[in-house]
């Protein structure tokens, strides 16, 4: 980039600053929502968690893909995954329980939840996604600013990776032989999900020495 003003740039910095901001939070809410687990149920309802900043590249780049203005205003109306989180988890059932407590957290508003677990997207893509919107307390001013949340289980997110490639690969126009692979692999993913989930219900009545 040549040129770039630095007045700019000071616009960029503090525009992600507050993100980054609202980022750490949902994150230390759900560490402390996992630990909590662990501590009174010998479980974790979450496997992993990953984040990341949108770079203002990539911001500018939705904005003119969308055919919206680019600027900061637009940005922050617009594009809702500056901030991003994914959550991995083990079960399904675990995905429902963690969008159920964030529902009850009343510093979190939820600004969309779409559930492509219960509708699948054509592709077969599943997966939990929220906006939800969270105080940021700044020295002067206080900021509600959005986080996208997206929660899968493992498998899921195998899948997503797996598809992610592909479409950056074809840039976008995956053939349509890779597509039907695709389809026939998220339905093998969603009936592995159900047996895992159907035997980890039925191991619940016994009791597990797992020694770690
Ligand atoms: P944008 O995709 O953000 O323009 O808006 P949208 O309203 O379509 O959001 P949606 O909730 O459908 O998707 C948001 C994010 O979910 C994407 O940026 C991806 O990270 C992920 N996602 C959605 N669909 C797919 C998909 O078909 N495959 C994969 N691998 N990821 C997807
Ligand atoms: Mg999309």
């Amino acid at each position: 980039m040549m040129n770039v003003d630095i007045q700019d740039l000071n616009g960029w910095k503090d525009f992600l600053l507050v993100y980054k901001f609202a980022m750490d939070e949902v994150n230390t809410k759900l560490k402390i929502l996992n630990e909590e687990f662990r501590f009174s149920h010998n479980y974790n309802p979450i496997e992993h968690l990953k984040s990341r900043l949108k770079t203002p590249a990539s911001i500018v780049q939705k904005l003119k893909r969308k055919n919206l203005e680019v600027s900061l205003e637009s940005a922050r109306k617009h594009i809702h995954d500056v901030a991003g989180i994914r959550i991995i988890c083990s079960f399904t059932t675990d995905i429902y329980k963690i969008l159920d407590i964030l529902c009850k957290q009343s510093d979190i508003y939820m600004v969309e939840v779409k559930d492509y677990i219960k509708n699948p997207k054509p592709n077969g893509y599943r997966s939990l996604h929220l906006i939800v919107e969270i105080p940021v307390f700044l020295a002067n001013r206080t900021e509600h600013v959005k986080v996208e949340i997206q929660i899968r289980t493992i498998a899921m997110d195998f899948w997503a990776s797996l598809e992610h490639k592909i479409f950056y690969k074809f840039q976008r126009e995956i053939p349509k032989e890779l597509t039907d692979q695709l389809r026939e692999s998220a339905a093998l993913v969603h009936q592995l999900d159900k047996q895992m989930l159907a035997i980890n219900e039925e191991i619940q009545q016994f009791k597990i020495n797992d020694g770690i």
